[in-house]
This record gives structure tokens, C-alpha cells and sequence, in this order.
């Protein structure tokens, strides 16, 4: 199988860092600093449509440069200039489709956080994820995956760079055939 998804349309992919218990965030924001992380993560985003919650938007300086950012909230009221807001996930994940329609984008990125990754997982093909080799306090969590459906296609291990809290690895998870 091609890792690209073109013929049937974009594939949905989650983009995640998560620490060795799972961690993902903790008071609305990051539980580490890792500045190689945030490199990758725009590297591997850039140019594709992204989708988060309203909580992980609200975690962000600005919106996302080079990017369709879709935010999902349930409040109609919540707007965000140069932020697409969208109301269910059906609804997010057409407006990405659109999008990567239009631009010819192979994956529509999903970031997070929590609530958001727990309700696409499902319907994900792919998992950016990058092991954080630490156990922080956390509020937030990544959810358990069977390893019968996921297939670990890539690693890179790193050691921690000048403004990274901890070592870390890139990996890359596929959905198992059936
Ligand atoms: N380590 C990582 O890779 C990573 C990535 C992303 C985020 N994080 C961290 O995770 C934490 C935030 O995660 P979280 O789980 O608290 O919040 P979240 O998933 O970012 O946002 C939750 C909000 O999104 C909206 N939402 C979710 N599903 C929806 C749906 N189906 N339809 C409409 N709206 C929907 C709701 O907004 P309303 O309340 O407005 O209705 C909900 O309260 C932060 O600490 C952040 O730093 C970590």
C-alpha cells in the first residue's frame, strides 16, 4: 500500500506528542518545552488543513501561518478572525476536505487536543507521534491504541536539542490493513 492516500482522497491523520504515561497537556498548555518538537510540527502540517478544539486553539499565540486552521466548538458564538469555526466533527472534517481539494493536500492534520483526538481515533489512518521520554503531571491524556490495529512504519530517536526538556522519538503509526 502507498502511504499517500491521493487516489481515495485525503487520509485524516492525528499529530500528537505524548509523554511515556500518556500525557499531553496540563493547565491549557504544553507539559514540556521542546523546541525540536514544534519544528516537526510545522514541517509535517505546513501546507495541509489542520483541526482542533477550541481549548488547543485558545493554547495557541496566533493562528497557525500556511494553514487552514478549523476550530471545533459547540458554542455558536465562539468566532476567531482567519479560523474556520466548525460545530461537529462531520462538519470540521468537511470544510478540510474542501479545502485539501482545492490544494491538493494528501492529509487533513488532526491536533488535538483530548476530546478531540478520543472522537476521530476511529476514523484515523495515521498517527504522528512523537514519544516524549518523560512522565509529567498532566490533566490531559492520549488515548490507549490496540496494538492490532496500528503498525509502527517509522522511528527516529533523538537526544534533547539546546531547547528541548527532554529526549524524544518521531514515530510514525499506521491503521493495520484488515
Ligand atoms: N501534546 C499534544 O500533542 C497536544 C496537542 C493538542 C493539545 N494539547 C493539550 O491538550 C489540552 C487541551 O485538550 P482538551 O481535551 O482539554 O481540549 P480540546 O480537545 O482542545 O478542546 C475541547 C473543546 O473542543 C470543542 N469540541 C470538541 N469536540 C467537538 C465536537 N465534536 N463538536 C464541536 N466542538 C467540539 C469543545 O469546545 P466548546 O467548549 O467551545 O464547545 C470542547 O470543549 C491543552 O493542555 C493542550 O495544550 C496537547
Amino acid at each position: 500500500m502507498s502511504h499517500k492516500g491521493r487516489a481515495a482522497g485525503p487520509i485524516i491523520a492525528l499529530v500528537v506528542a505524548m509523554g511515556e504515561n500518556r500525557a499531553i497537556g496540563r493547565g491549557g498548555k504544553l507539559p514540556w518545552r521542546l523546541s525540536s518538537d514544534m519544528r516537526y510540527f510545522r514541517e509535517i502540517t505546513m501546507g495541509k488543513p489542520i483541526i482542533m478544539g477550541r481549548r488547543t486553539f485558545k493554547s495557541l499565540p496566533r493562528v497557525l501561518d500556511g494553514r487552514l486552521n478549523i476550530v471545533l466548538t459547540r458554542h455558536l458564538g465562539f468566532v476567531a478572525p482567519d479560523a474556520v469555526m466548525a460545530h461537529s466533527l462531520e462538519e470540521g472534517l468537511e470544510a478540510a476536505q474542501r479545502s485539501a481539494e482545492r490544494t491538493g493536500a494528501e492529509e487533513i492534520m488532526i491536533i488535538g487536543g483530548e476530546d478531540v483526538f478520543r472522537e476521530v481515533l476511529p476514523q484515523a489512518r495515521r498517527i504522528y507521534l512523537t514519544e516524549v521520554h518523560a512522565s509529567p503531571d498532566a490533566d490531559t491524556w492520549f488515548p490507549t491504541l490496540d496494538p492490532n490495529q496500528w503498525r509502527e512504519i517509522s522511528r527516529e530517536a533523538h537526544p534533547p536539542g539546546p531547547k528541548d526538556d527532554h529526549a524524544f522519538s518521531f514515530v510514525v503509526l499506521d491503521r493495520a490493513q484488515t
